[in-house]
């Protein structure tokens, strides 16, 4: 054989394992992402947005939490101007819980709901349409167990949506939950995690429907912490998202640091999107969860079964622990990727 076809042969093998890895990287997951920004929600979205080739990113739902909706759902329309993806539809949802009153944390992400940036009222408008409306349809209409949702706020849309169409819970692929506390309480009561207090009907609904379910409770994003390094790494990065961030959760860990006498600051939601996208970097067990609903000291708390003393089946995987270098080195490296 001649040099010559020799080399042809060569560059023809190449190209075609060339093109057999890249068909065997995995399809990016087709994703909605549910959530109050909320400070750590505005980072986990910049996150997502940052990662494509594993996101597919087909909606952002508002719901009320860390604030009122109307903020909330700016909030989102702001991170995705900052994302540079006004492409994503945001749909706002639930304006309220579905039993309890409302509650925020306005003292922890500021009255705009925001810390540490200026905000403005965003170009790209709401899509039309109610987010409940929106998860009906779309997890109605999707293939079996195609889509995933990020939960990064109270569960309330969610649970209106399968309250209303329980089959949607088919088209669900997993619901990967920013929520819950055991070993070390919670937040916002001794007992209970903001977003389950805030909503903990709603993620009992979640529960019953029987969708795949993990919960990133504070067990792993307490372990997740900023740093001077962290900050000075992220900081680095040297573009405007960067510094946007930078500029956030400067701003969003000192309620923390000062409540927890912790050396550095929680930046919980972004944790679940660095789940979907390095599931490695975490750990955690199959467990049964219970969501404590009562009114009382324990409410909106999360009995998280994790040694299986009662013998129940698992409902939830419960992640416990987390590489928090891993998990800085992953979001300076995506947010590199925005402006
Ligand atoms: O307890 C932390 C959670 O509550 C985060 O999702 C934060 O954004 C708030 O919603
Ligand atoms: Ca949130």
């Amino acid at each position: 054989m001649s040099f010559k076809a020799a080399k042809r042969l060569l560059q023809g093998v190449i190209m075609v394992s060339a093109f057999a890895s890249s068909s065997l990287m995995a399809a990016p997951r087709d994703l909605i992402i549910d959530t109050d920004p909320g400070a750590d929600d505005v980072v986990a979205l910049l996150l997502a947005m940052a990662s494509p080739e594993e996101l597919k990113i087909r909606a952002i739902t508002t719901v009320a939490g860390n604030v009122r909706l109307e903020k909330t759902s700016r909030n989102a329309r702001l991170a995705r101007e900052w994302g540079g993806r006004e492409d994503i539809p945001v749909y706002a949802g639930a304006g309220r819980p579905l039993v309890r009153a409302p509650i925020y944390a306005a003292e922890v992400h500021g009255e705009e709901g925001l810390t540490g940036v200026q905000v403005h009222e965003p170009k790209a408008p709401l899509a039309e349409g109610n987010a409940v409306q929106y998860l009906v349809e779309t997890l109605g209409s999707a293939p079996p167990h195609s889509i995933t949702i990020a939960m990064l706020g109270p569960q309330t849309n969610l649970a209106l949506a399968l309250a209303q169409q329980p089959e949607i819970a088919k088209g669900i692929k997993e619901v990967v939950v920013m929520g819950g506390a055991h070993f070390n309480g919670g937040n916002i009561t001794p007992a209970a995690e903001f977003n389950l207090f805030a909503d903990p009907h709603a993620a009992e609904v979640v529960l019953a429907s029987g969708v795949k379910l993990t919960y990133l409770p504070l067990d792993v994003t307490h372990k997740v912490l900023t740093s001077e390094a962290r900050l000075k790494q992220l900081s680095a990065v040297g573009n405007k998202a960067s510094r946007m961030v930078v500029d956030i959760l400067n701003a969003y860990v000192q309620h923390d640091m000062q409540q927890y006498g912790m050396p550095g600051g929680p930046v919980h939601d972004a944790s679940v999107i660095a789940y979907l996208l390095e599931p490695s970097l975490f750990k955690g067990r199959d467990i049964h969860l219970v969501v404590d609903s009562r009114e009382g000291p324990t409410f909106g708390q999360t009995v998280a079964d994790w040694y299986g003393v009662l013998k129940q089946p698992a409902n939830v995987t419960w992640i416990e622990e987390g590489d928090a270098q891993g998990f800085f080195d992953l979001l300076s490296a995506r947010l590199a990727r925005l402006q």
